[in-house]
């Protein structure tokens, strides 16, 4: 575990689930966060719930697939804020995609939230960090992305481009003084899953979640995963061959579903 080297934060796709409770958890810690995402109520009622929490927390309204207008935002952040040390981009959607619902506008929805959102976001803080040399970076992606799983042609196709990014970036990042993280959760009960039909294995509270987030975020630790009893099972898949990945997989979720 390292000092706390951030007091400001954006969180981008902070008005529920994940993010509102990573939101709300930095407040509880004295971290003063913009929390951003479309809905302009949700984010009201994340600043409501905070109102007492000895950081200070402030909206602004984004549409992450909207370049311009992600850049316009982290600039109001920025004034609000006085500067940022920390950004969160956790703002993603997910639809179930298979070989028999297989859709181009879907797919091209989910690239365009989940990873130009993420790259918008990116984008719009990376220079300063870098001609500052200090910043810190917090990309949420999924234990999704590590491996192809059914239904998942689209979400997991974003997921695994977050990680390659993220890895990519690491190189350079770690040269300019950035620090990158790469968020990897399991399943946690929020307003996107909540949309799964099926048994979610090990699944876990937002609250829960944002706490062993938060944790990560102090530590040295590239990935931070969580709950760990689910993400070390697909660590441990991700690294097998196909001959035997596809049968075991094939198995696990035929129980699931
Ligand atoms: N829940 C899980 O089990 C799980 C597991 C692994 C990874 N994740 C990832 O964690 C992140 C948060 O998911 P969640 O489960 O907390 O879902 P969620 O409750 O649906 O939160 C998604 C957040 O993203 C925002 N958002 C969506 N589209 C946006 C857009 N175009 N522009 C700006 N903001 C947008 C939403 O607000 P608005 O709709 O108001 O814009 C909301 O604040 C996602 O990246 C998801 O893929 C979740």
């Amino acid at each position: 575990m390292t000092k706390r080297h951030f007091n400001k934060a954006w969180v981008v796709g902070g008005s529920t689930g994940i993010g509102r409770a990573l939101a709300l958890e930095l407040a509880r810690h004295g971290v003063d966060v913009v929390v951003s995402a479309r809905g302009a109520e949700s984010l009201a009622a994340v600043l409501r719930d905070g109102v007492d929490l000895p950081g200070k927390l402030h909206a602004v309204p984004i549409d992450v697939t909207d370049r311009t207008a992600t850049q316009r935002a982290a600039g109001e952040a920025a004034a609000l804020l006085g500067r940022i040390d920390l950004c969160v981009s956790c703002a993603g959607t997910h639809l179930p995609l298979g070989a028999k619902n297989f859709d181009a506008e879907k797919f091209r929805r989910l690239v365009d939230v989940n990873l130009m959102g993420t790259v918008h976001v990116l984008e719009s803080v990376m220079a300063d960090f870098i001609e500052r040399r200090s910043g810190h970076i917090a990309v949420v992606s999924s234990v999704a992305g590590y491996r192809g799983l059914p239904s998942s042609t689209g979400y997991g196709a974003t997921k695994a481009a977050l990680i390659n990014m993220c890895e990519s970036l690491k190189f350079d990042l770690d040269r300019a003084g950035v620090k990158l993280q790469l968020i990897d959760p399991g399943f946690v009960a929020t307003p996107l899953t909540a949309r799964n039909n099926f048994p979610m294995p090990f699944l876990m509270e937002a609250d829960a979640a944002a706490r062993q987030f938060y944790r990560g975020l102090l530590s040295d630790r590239f990935e931070v995963t969580f709950p760990k009893r689910f993400t070390w099972q697909l660590k441990l898949l991700r690294c097998l061959p196909y001959a035997a990945y596809f049968p075991i997989v094939r198995r696990m979720t035929r129980a699931l579903s």
